[in-house]
């Protein structure tokens, strides 16, 4: 099986500063008249982000978690082992429609390996998938394209295509998937882009750009294929402070516009206690904690505990 994400995160001298995410230099793009379904671009661009934390504290309220309602994405009882390594051990959580799972938990514990679960790249040893409302465990390759048109990965390195322009990675899906004439491409490309924070550069190859705005570049590619969900593998790693906050904003609009569904794996527990309804936390293969951020916060597990310690020290506020 070919594994999606080789590409090595840090290469020499990808390691720039990352301060291009600020440069003022956009070419006014017409936001007014997009075409169908892109219409939310023009709100997202300026609109400041919403801060799930803050609407807890005022309400007193989980933001979007509903226990009522069928998952939107399931795992039940899912186990995995390469070889003789158990990495997953009957690991089961779920995600709602419009919710945002958070997971946590150290290097090599098998959060990448869920998401590729999810997107059909590996299949489980034992257990149920429920991906787009749908039991994906028998699911063949052309069943799952239909589901990864629903459901999209943005890969940690964003895996964008090397030889196309940021532009052209961007436009990608909307020349596979729509049926758009050429300036409508362009605009909502255009658009994607501005809302991404990437502007003056879109006719660079990726690898003008720092790893911050690769990310950004996917999460406008994966947002051309106008999914219903996006599953983000740590996309603050190696990022610095500002571009990590601008993810966080554009990760929580997408959740209140679109009403996206998304998993966002990540380190940074300040970032999943602004996003997260759920928080599902792994330990030595194991769910060793799934439930609200409130729930977590009052858990006395002591694994949990000192994780989220640990990352306090390793993260000053
Ligand atoms: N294709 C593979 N073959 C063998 N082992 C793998 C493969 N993919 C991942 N692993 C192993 O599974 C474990 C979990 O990996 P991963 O999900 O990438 O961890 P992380 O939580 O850091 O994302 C690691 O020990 C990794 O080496
Ligand atoms: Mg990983």
């Amino acid at each position: 099986m070919t594994e999606p994400n080789t590409e090595p995160e840090n290469k020499p001298g990808s390691t720039e500063p990352e301060s291009d995410a600020t440069a003022e230099a956009s070419p006014k793009v017409d936001l007014e008249h997009l075409p169908e379904g892109f219409e939310y671009i023009e709100k997202l661009v300026d609109e400041p982000a919403p801060d799930d934390q803050q609407i807890r504290e005022e309400t007193g309220q989980q933001t979007t978690a509903h226990q009522e309602q069928q998952p939107y994405i399931a795992f039940d009882h899912v186990s995995k082992s390469f070889g003789d390594f158990h990495v997953l051990k009957d690991v089961s959580f779920f995600v709602n429609a419009g919710e945002t799972l958070c997971i946590l938990g150290r290097s090599g514990v098998g959060k990448s390996v869920s998401l590729q679960q999810l997107m059909g790249f590996y299949k489980p040893d034992s257990g149920r998938i429920l991906v787009a409302g749908e039991d994906i465990i028998d699911f063949d390759e052309e069943q799952m394209q239909a589901i990864r048109k629903k459901v999209t990965m943005v890969f940690q390195n964003g895996a964008l295509f090397d030889s196309l322009s940021i532009r052209e990675n961007v436009a990608f899906p909307l020349r596979e998937n729509q049926h758009l004439d050429e300036d409508q491409i362009q605009q909502i490309v255009s658009g994607l882009l501005e809302m991404v924070g990437v502007t003056g550069q879109s006719d660079e190859l990726p690898s003008s750009l720092s790893t911050g705005m690769k990310r950004s570049v996917a999460i406008a590619r994966a947002l051309a294929a106008q999914p219903e969900a996006i599953l983000y593998d740590e996309p603050t790693t190696m990022v610095d402070p500002l571009i990590a906050k601008l993810m966080g904003d554009l990760i929580q609009k997408l959740k209140y516009q679109l009403k996206l569904t998304s998993i966002v794996v990540t380190h940074d527990m300040r970032f999943a206690q602004r996003l997260a309804d759920r928080v599902l936390f792994l330990h030595e293969g194991k769910a060793r904690f799934f439930g609200t951020i409130d729930e977590m916060k009052a858990s006395d597990d002591e694994i949990l505990c000192q994780f989220l310690e640990l990352d306090e020290l390793v993260l000053p506020g």
